[in-house]
């Protein structure tokens, strides 16, 4: 298998080479692509030394089976065209072409076999708050339709990206040896405080982070389910934490969610409130699963149910999936 991946500097592209390895994903040959702030830089797979190549409009890509995309919606749509052109197939982590008809928008756990179906040979992966959310909407999902989800989201710095992450303890620093703080990446100072603003807002008063959620569950889950959600940035380096209600069709009660939770695909059951058990986001950056925890019954609705989940962004949230998605093609022969 010849595999490449696009952005291989950042947050993301780092964690493709992890879990890539982690998982003993069958490669052959890794190619590495950048722009030309990391060209010629070279990162260690598997005890051999690959240097990044500048991503160009070129024959780069002939002969590779998946390329792996996650240098922004800008780069994607530029370079599609030479990413495919010679067969291989795509997945991509940014938000170019989500809603786009004839592009597969794919969770494993939840649609994978929708990646089967790919005219342009482009497999989107969803937002990352969406993702580890739909992970465990399907577990509920299976029991009975949830016809309306609100949410709230708690998301950590590094989902802007590396340097994001870097802001953060630098603003921390800064605050704390009184020196002035830099704001670059975000809005406002994240260290010590929370930004209520996540992408930039649209003409409903949503921002696009929270339109993402309403229209990719849809899309993943093939639902007409209604999604509200107010998206939230946090001084947390890495995961991202939802404070989760649904509605669905008939009451669920805490005992048949949590068996839904446990036997749910990609889940964790992390829910007991005697022993100060939760998921929190300190302490599962790097895992795989979704963790859920905190689970009630709403008490202003027969038919709502409460929750909280975290997940690792970067992981679930994106590499992990898109390299989910790969394995199951593999698995049921649908690459060359
Ligand atoms: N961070 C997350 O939690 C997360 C989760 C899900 C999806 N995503 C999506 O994944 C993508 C990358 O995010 P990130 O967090 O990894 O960002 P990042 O840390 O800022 O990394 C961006 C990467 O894109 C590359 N790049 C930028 N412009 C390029 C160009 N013209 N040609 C080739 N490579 C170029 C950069 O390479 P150079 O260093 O060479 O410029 C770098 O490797 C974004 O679309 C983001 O929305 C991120």
């Amino acid at each position: 298998m010849k595999v490449a991946i696009v952005g291989a500097s950042g947050a993301v592209g780092q964690e493709f080479l992890r879990v890539l390895d982690e998982r003993n994903f069958p490669i052959d040959e890794l190619l590495l692509f950048g722009s030309q702030r990391s060209a010629g830089r070279k990162y260690t797979f598997r005890g051999k030394e690959i240097e990044v190549k500048l991503l160009q409009h070129n024959d780069d890509f002939k002969g590779v089976d998946i390329a792996f995309t996650s240098a922004g919606a800008g780069t994607s749509k530029e370079f599609a065209d030479t990413i495919t052109r010679y067969g291989a197939v795509m997945i991509d982590n940014s938000s170019a072409f989500r809603m786009d008809a004839d592009i597969p928008l794919v969770v494993p756990e939840v649609n994978a076999q929708d990646a089967l179906n790919r005219p342009r040979g482009i497999i989107a992966n969803p937002n990352c708050t969406t993702i580890q959310m739909v992970v465990a909407l399907k577990a509920i999902e299976n029991l009975t339709h949830i016809k309306r989800v609100h949410v709230s989201t708690y998301q950590a710095a590094s989902g802007a990206g590396a340097a994001a992450m870097d802001e953060l303890y630098e603003q921390y620093r800064q605050v704390l040896n009184n020196e002035p703080v830099k704001v670059e990446k975000f809005a406002y100072q994240l260290a010590f405080n929370l930004i209520p603003q996540i992408d930039v807002f649209t003409d409903n008063g949503y921002t696009k982070e929270e339109m993402k959620m309403y229209n990719e569950t849809r899309k993943i889950m093939h639902s007409d389910v209604k999604v509200s959600a107010t998206c939230v940035r946090v001084p947390a380096l890495r995961s991202h934490s939802e404070s989760i209600w649904i509605e669905t069709e008939r009451p669920v009660s805490v005992e048949e969610a949590r068996k839904a939770f446990a036997e749910g695909e990609g889940l964790v059951l992390m829910d007991n409130p005697e022993k100060k058990e939760y998921p929190m986001p300190l302490f599962l950056a790097g895992k795989d699963p979704v963790y859920v925890g905190r689970i009630r019954k709403d008490l202003s609705d027969e038919n709502g149910l409460t929750f909280w989940i975290v997940g690792d962004q970067i992981k679930k949230g994106a590499a992990l999936n898109a390299v989910q998605i790969a394995e199951y093609l593999i698995k049921v022969g649908n690459i060359r």
